[in-house]
């Protein structure tokens, strides 16, 4: 039987078990939320030996060299030691400047790192409170803020959430990994219209990747549509109305559970050319998708980005 080894800790493990259900039944604290490779909550260190990580590709290069893998993801396959993230000092330390509600269940939370933090419009990061770590996708733009903006829905009872209700300008926080997203401006088709479809905080990342468009000039139209759980909840409508006032081409629309359902069956694709974006819930990606690809849009052209959370 192999050995897995943390610290001062060594254990036998069964040959092609989890990783991370090893660490956790050991009784070693790592954090973890939707165990499908997208959160990256889970990151651990491998220092020495080898397991089959079963998605690679979720990781940057630089850091698969570096020996971080997903546990969630990974079957132990031979004798291992790895070291747990541990935010104090794998992670940035980061303290918020700023909370504001944005409606009844959704806060802003603007992020100030003790370090610059290098992203793409669209990119999540993990952040770390006390021993929780969840991924939020980042709204704000690179270069044109010292904070990272972050839209945190906290409509629904969870761990992270019954924290984030709590804070105060000031508290500490550290950021964890940076995740790779499907999502991003695509710079390549500067004159395609853009359709940006987001359900409740999937407004997050296209709210960064909207104004990457307009920063660079974006020549084709842009529509936006937020869905959201009812009319209350379109937390980012005077922002995103004056944005449309000021610039041609840009469009947006408010849809809540009863509208959507009826927008979406009428949903034709008015160029095949439309790139489109969407963010939210894994039902509403599933629809969108299911939908889009049967009014004829090409794979290539439906970027997706699914706030996958814990299975319970
Ligand atoms: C790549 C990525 C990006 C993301 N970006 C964002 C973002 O920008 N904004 C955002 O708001 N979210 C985002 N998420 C989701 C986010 O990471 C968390 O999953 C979410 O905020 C819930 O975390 P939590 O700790 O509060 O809930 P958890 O404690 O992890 O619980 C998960 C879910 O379980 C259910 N649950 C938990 N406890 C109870 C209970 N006592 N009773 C009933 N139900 C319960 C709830 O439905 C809850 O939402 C993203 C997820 C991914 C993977
Ligand atoms: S990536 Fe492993 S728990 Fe989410």
């Amino acid at each position: 039987m192999p050995k897995l080894e943390v610290g001062a800790s060594a254990w036998a493990v069964e040959s092609g078990s989890n990783l991370l259900d090893n660490l956790l039944s050991a009784g070693q604290v790592v954090p973890f939320s939707c165990r499908a490779g997208s959160c990256h909550a889970c990151l651990v260190r491998c220092l020495e030996g080898y397991v089959k990580d079963a998605l690679p590709d979720a990781l940057t290069a630089e850091e698969r060299a570096e020996g971080w893998r997903l546990a969630c993801q990974c079957q132990i396959a031979g004798d291992l030691r790895v070291a747990v993230f541990d935010p104090k000092v794998d992670g940035i330390p980061a303290t918020l400047i700023a909370v504001d509600w944005l409606s009844v269940d959704v806060v802003r939370l603007r992020v100030q790192p003790e370090r610059p933090v290098r992203y793409q419009p669209g990119q999540s990061i993990v952040l770390w409170v006390g021993g929780i770590a969840r991924s939020y996708s980042i709204a704000s733009l690179p270069g044109e803020a010292v904070w990272l903006e972050f839209h945190i829905d906290c409509g629904r009872p969870g761990r992270f959430c019954e924290v984030a209700r709590g804070f105060t300008p000031g508290d500490k926080l550290s950021l964890g990994a940076l995740n790779p997203s499907a999502l991003h401006y695509p710079a390549d088709r500067p004159d395609s219209p853009l359709l940006l479809l987001a359900s409740g905080s999937g407004l997050a990342p296209l709210w960064g990747i909207l104004h990457e468009a307009l920063r660079q000039e974006h020549a084709g139209p842009i529509t936006i549509v937020h869905r959201a759980r009812q009319g209350g909840e379109h937390y980012l409508r005077t922002a995103l109305d004056a944005l449309v006032a000021e610039h041609n081409g840009l469009s947006a629309e408010y849809l809540d559970k009863e509208t959507w359902e009826s927008w979406l069956k009428g949903f034709w694709l008015s160029s095949r050319h439309t790139v489109t974006l969407a963010c939210g819930s894994p039902v509403f990606i599933e629809a969108v998708s299911r939908r889009l690809f049967m009014a004829g849009l090409p794979r290539g052209q439906l970027l997706t980005e699914t706030f996958v959370s814990k299975a319970i």
